[in-house]
């Protein structure tokens, strides 16, 4: 072997061999949620409908992991469930058949994916009929931060925003086909963070300004497009399905269809209120309005860790 062929072989030993080793820094994480069927308020009078859950709250869990990491998940079914249950994670690359696969009550079921791709991946039950599923309340969130932390501007706050649709006759399949939807929610209640339309919205979002606040979106809502727009405000990047490479620049709106996902960023100049909202106005008006206030008195909590997704 000439001396110039050795150097190469050795070359890609090395270089192989550290493509490997970096790959080996990917986490394990073992995930496991219980689908639960309870009941729980949709509103902010404490009004109950009968959900189907991931883990007992709608949304499910915030599923957080980095580009790369291994998510070894197991889905339990309750034994009090009267139905079976699956998970779909839009953010695996699986087999639809095997580990999408229906999990009966009082049993479990396990994948294991790679998060090969970032951004921000809505989940949701698979279960037939798909459409009741899901609209009673089995969905959630799962976001794959960059590997790279410097692939985007680091966000000073960050906010999950999951839109989904409100049906009054939850064992009517036809009323899910037939797109009857009396409101819009975000995370699950009608005005959740929205005390300018309902006076018992205890909640609201907080930045402060200059803050680059991150708001993590999915459209959960089975029919509906979301036109997601902050009043009195602009988008100052939007990212398709999350991903740092799909960066937008100064958008007043962006569509996320049903079962998709974006990540908005958004900087106040000033102190005082902006409304993220489904600028689809029967959507906004029956519940899709959140209210940030930027503030420079903003509580330090808000918007970190547990509270992103203020429950
Ligand atoms: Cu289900
Ligand atoms: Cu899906």
């Amino acid at each position: 072997m000439k001396l110039r062929s050795i150097i190469t072989v050795l070359f890609l030993t090395v270089y192989m061999g550290s493509t490997l080793a970096d790959d080996g820094l990917g986490k394990t994480h073992a995930i496991t949620i219980t689908a639960k069927e309870v009941d729980l308020p949709i509103d902010n009078d404490g009004t109950m409908y009968p959900t189907w859950t991931f883990g007992g709250t709608v949304p499910g869990p915030v599923v957080r992991v980095t580009e790369g990491d291994t998510v070894e998940f197991t889905l339990v079914n309750d034994e009090n469930s009267e139905h079976s249950h699956s998970m779909d994670f839009h953010a695996a690359r699986a087999d639809l058949l095997s580990d999408f696969a229906d999990v009966k009550p009082g049993s479990k079921g396990s994948f294991t994916f790679t998060a090969d791709y970032p951004g921000v991946f809505y989940y949701h039950c698979g279960s037939a009929p798909m459409t009741e599923h899901i609209a009673r309340g089995m969905f959630g969130v799962i976001i794959v931060d960059p590997r790279d932390d410097a692939s985007w501007p680091k966000a000073d706050r960050e906010y999950v925003l999951i839109q989904s649709e409100l049906y009054p006759e939850p064992d009517s399949e036809e009323g899910y086909l037939r797109n009857e939807w009396s409101n819009v929610m975000f995370n699950g209640t009608i005005f959740k963070y929205d005390p300018v339309h309902d006076p018992n919205a205890s909640q609201w979002l907080e930045a402060k300004p200059g803050e680059r606040v991150r708001i993590h979106f999915v459209n959960a809502g089975i029919n509906e497009f979301a036109s997601f727009h902050p009043i009195a405000g602009i988008w100052d990047r939007v990212y398709p399905s999350g991903n740092p490479r799909n960066a937008l620049h100064g958008l007043q709106s962006y569509t996320v269809g049903p079962g998709d996902a974006a990540t908005f960023d958004l900087i106040s100049p000033k102190e005082g209120a902006n409304a993220l909202v489904n600028h689809s106005m029967r959507q906004a008006m029956t519940g899709a309005i959140a209210v940030l206030m930027f503030s420079d008195d903003a509580d330090p909590d808000m918007g970190r860790g547990e509270n992103i997704l203020p429950r």
